[in-house]
């Protein structure tokens, strides 16, 4: 499967689309329509991001891509999770999500609240079932958990920071929170999902992850000012609105950009230093930056 690494992102997004499917038709059903906006919010043609880092971390580490399927279903359903409240009218109140009516739109407020609290328990519900021992799996657990801790921290700190001047250290601080933490943990459970990984390991991990998620998220801001709303899937200009602090609305736009280029080729130096084969890591972080979606 992760030989190609031109075809690597295809490849994992119907590799998760099936895996993602195959799950959830397991869940219960006794709310039919909290299970119908779980689907709603999930079989949407997201990227997929996170789990082609989860998948492209096992790939490195010397792992098949099924051993990383209960960890790609679970940073998914966590960052599926998070979209469905981003988009709340108490977040950011988005009425458009992956070309479609965001969750509460199509049903309704309680019902995405739910939905939301409900995904982010079936992730950690997936990633129990990860193969390797017990010990590891319970490491695993706590990465998770300790990310999706940090991406809560990270948007209450951006809806702090809505209407206000903030410096860029504290703007670093929020994306590394809101984005960054489940891009590191993407890398890290992709990684011990192949097997057990020492602190020197996951500590490179950690540092390509911490570039790779702020490069990520200063890409996301800046598509908010010049993306294309069919293209996207989401309105521009909803950072805007809210007065949300951003990288263009700190440096401009040029800066913003050139900081972008600039995360990028740490981000490849960072993965100059890890082991393997990281063709499918290349091939991700170059779609990250060059993305217009
Ligand atoms: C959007 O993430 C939210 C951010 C953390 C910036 P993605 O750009 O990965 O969204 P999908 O999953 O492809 O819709
Ligand atoms: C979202 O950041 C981060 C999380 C969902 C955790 P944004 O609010 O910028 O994401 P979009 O632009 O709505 O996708
Ligand atoms: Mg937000
Ligand atoms: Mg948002
Ligand atoms: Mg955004």
């Amino acid at each position: 499967m992760i030989s190609d690494p031109q075809s690597f992102l295809t490849t994992v997004q119907t590799r998760i689309q099936s895996q993602l499917n195959h799950f959830l038709e397991k869940q219960n059903r006794v709310a039919p329509r909290l299970h119908a906006a779980m689907i709603y919010s999930v079989l949407n043609g997201g990227k997929r991001i996170r789990p082609a880092l989860a998948y492209a971390a096992c790939c490195a580490c010397g792992g098949e891509p099924d051993m990383a399927d209960a960890a790609a279903i679970a940073v998914e359903l966590i960052h599926c999770y998070s979209l469905v409240h981003d988009d709340l009218p108490c977040m950011d109140d988005d009425d458009l999500r992956r070309g479609m009516p965001t969750c509460h739109k199509r049903f309704s407020e309680d019902v995405a609240l739910l939905a939301g609290d409900t995904l982010q328990a079936l992730a950690f519900a997936s990633l129990s079932t990860a193969g390797g021992d017990a010990e590891r799996r319970l490491q695993m657990l706590h990465i998770l958990a300790s990310a999706a801790r940090d991406m809560a921290i990270g948007q209450t700190l951006d809806l702090e920071a809505e209407q206000q001047s903030i410096d860029l250290e504290r703007l670093e601080t929020i994306h590394r929170h809101k984005t960054g933490a489940l891009i590191r943990a993407s890398l890290a459970l992709g990684a011990l999902s192949a097997g057990p990984v020492n602190a020197d390991l996951l500590a490179r991990f950690e540092h390509f992850g911490d570039r790779l998620g702020l490069a990520f998220q200063v890409h996301d801001d800046i598509l908010d000012v010049i993306g294309d709303t069919d293209i996207l899937g989401k309105a521009v200009g909803s950072d805007q609105r809210l007065g949300k602090a951003t990288y263009p609305q700190l440096l401009g736009l040029e800066a913003a950009c050139a900081l972008s280029a600039q995360l990028h080729q740490q981000s490849l130096a960072a993965l100059a230093e890890l082991p393997g084969t990281t063709g499918p890591l290349t091939a991700v972080t170059d779609y990250l930056i060059s993305r217009d979606r």
